[in-house]
């Protein structure tokens, strides 16, 4: 009996119901594993994340966390069955996944460094039939990112650069995106600026799954929190409560953190 906090379900994937129930979850992971040769990346990690929703995926180094949004974009082959919005992705290749809506930022962000911020919009994967400059400056206005439009990147910081690359993601117009450890490197004012833009995201209605090493920036912004270790989910459930649960504490956390948990 896996350890979790939140209902996990039983779902094979062989009992897909390919029709969405009601309240669906925008994102359903069933019984998804991973293998790369003999390493056991993903195990049987079954969860929802639900529409319009901020979730995070936290777990030590190697516990499967980009390999899980991997497998959600359809670029590792997995077992088990990835839903969205109701329809069953399996064998759909990545960049159809993209045009259903699926958004990715990599750890790296990716950004063409001698462009300037919209530039690096406009050079970015789009879904609209607008004019891409159009488009753009529309998208980093909604982040407030409009007056730096005309600079090149290099000259931003960091909190700023990681938002110019959750920009071109968002010009997309994805109705989910996941972002692999937005905040790493980050100083907690950016960090906390950062934040703020992702509740924005979120509350002009992308759902968003975001992988991050800092709970702090988790405990304040997020719906859902999720952990992973070895491969495993081990816990899920409210910020404040799975921060408590005493295997996510032993494995990841350590009771300092858990000390510091925000009022
Ligand atoms: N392409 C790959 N080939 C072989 N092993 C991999 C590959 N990608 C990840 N792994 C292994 O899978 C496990 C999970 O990795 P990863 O998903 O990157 O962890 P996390 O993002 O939580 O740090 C690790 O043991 C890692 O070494
Ligand atoms: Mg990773």
């Amino acid at each position: 009996m896996m350890p979790t906090i939140s209902e996990q379900g039983d779902v094979s994937p062989d009992d897909v119901d390919p029709t969405p129930s009601q309240g669906a979850a925008l994102l359903e992971i069933r019984d998804v594993s991973v293998r790369f040769g003999g390493v056991h990346a993903l195990e049987g990690v079954t969860f929802g994340v639900p529409a319009g929703s901020l979730t995070g995926l936290i777990g030590p180094n190697g516990a499967g966390k980009s390999t899980l949004i991997d497998a959600i974009c359809g670029v590792v082959p997995a077992s088990g069955v990835v839903v969205f919005e109701g329809h069953d992705l399996r064998g759909l290749r990545p960049h159809v996944r993209a045009r259903r809506g699926l958004a990715r930022v990599f750890q790296s962000g990716e950004l063409c460094d001698d462009l300037t911020v919209l530039e690096n919009v406009v050079v970015g994967p789009f879904r609209s039939r607008r004019r891409r400059a159009d488009h753009a400056r529309d998208v980093l206005q909604r982040l407030q990112l409009d007056a730096d439009a005309d600079r090149h990147v290099d000259e931003l910081s960091t909190g700023r650069r990681r938002l110019v690359a959750i920009a071109r993601a968002l010009a997309q117009e994805p109705r989910l995106l996941l972002l692999d450890e937005p905040a790493a490197g980050l100083d907690s004012r950016e960090s906390d600026w950062l934040g703020q833009q992702l509740i924005a995201v979120r509350d002009s209605g992308v759902t968003i799954v975001m992988i991050e090493h800092d709970l702090q920036l988790l405990m304040r912004i997020c719906d859902h929190l999720h952990v992973l270790n070895f491969g495993r989910l081990i816990a899920s459930g409210p910020p404040a409560v799975v921060a408590r649960h005493p295997e996510v504490v032993a494995a990841y956390l350590g009771g300092a953190h858990v000390a510091a948990e925000p009022a």
